[in-house]
């Protein structure tokens, strides 16, 4: 096969997976991807120690570590379920701390609870959620093969962004799942999660891996904005497209 029918090849594959993910993402059908099995993914064997950097201090309210990564995750939901740290407690129906694998090599964080989400205590478990659930399946992961997360464990009234003081007060909580999960990657969904991670600076904000606490982060749109703004389901593709290169690449 020369170069060219090779490059021609490659596009076409490229252009039926993308069609298979707008498929997926409307809701018709659900053409699989050509990605791995989950099954091929490295499982994360054990919580590896991650550099210390300025927000640490907030780290020495959250649980001694130690412990499998379970029991610290066990741990670290007891004390949110309890935890009056900011205003966002007061309005509460319930906390909401995670939902999926723990044993995952990724971690997708938002921004924070809805209203469906304070009413049954998962995270994504409204609209953006359910497109939310596409987009791994998507990935060629099941829904509850990844692990997710917020910045904020608590409903903000209204739905709106949470306020730096409320992501500061819950960051302890949101460090602790990723210290003891250490994923390979960290799906950043929208723009206050990779705020909160330190990746925004300036104008482009997705689709460049950035680190957090010595892990790559790929912040990207999130599900709610592509609820609104479908047109944008392209960038998004091209960033999980990049997230699950990394996931193959040797060392992973
Ligand atoms: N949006 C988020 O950022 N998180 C949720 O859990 C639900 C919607």
């Amino acid at each position: 096969m020369t170069t060219a029918e090779l490059d021609l090849l490659q596009l076409r594959e490229a252009a039926l997976a993308y069609l298979a993910w707008e498929q997926q993402l409307s809701g018709f059908g659900v053409p699989a991807m050509q990605v791995p099995a989950v099954s091929d993914l490295p499982v994360q064997a054990a919580p590896r120690e991650l550099p210390a950097n300025d927000v640490a201090a907030a780290l020495s309210r959250a649980p001694a570590a130690g412990g499998d990564r379970r029991t610290r995750l066990a741990q670290l939901e007891a004390e949110v379920r309890t935890c009056t740290s900011c205003e966002l407690a007061k309005a509460r129906t319930q906390t909401v701390f995670a939902r999926g694998n723990p044993d995952s090599p990724v971690v997708f964080v938002g921004e924070g609870p809805g209203q469906e989400e304070d009413r049954l205590g998962s995270p994504f478990v409204g609209p953006a959620g359910q497109l939310l659930d596409k987009m791994i399946t998507a990935m060629g992961f099941a829904r509850d093969d990844v692990y997710i997360c917020n910045v904020v464990k608590c409903r903000p009234p209204g739905n709106r962004t949470p306020l730096p003081q409320e992501a500061g007060a819950c960051a302890p909580y949101l460090l602790g799942q990723l210290d003891a999960i250490a994923p390979r990657v960290i799906v950043a969904l929208g723009r206050c999660a990779a705020e909160n991670m330190g990746l925004v600076a300036g104008g482009g904000w997705r689709g460049r891996w950035g680190q957090f606490r010595g892990i790559d982060v790929m912040p990207t749109y999130h599900p709610a904005f592509l609820l609104r703004s479908p047109e944008f389901k392209r960038p998004v593709w091209e960033d999980l497209q990049k997230v699950m290169a990394r996931l193959k690449a040797p060392g992973a």
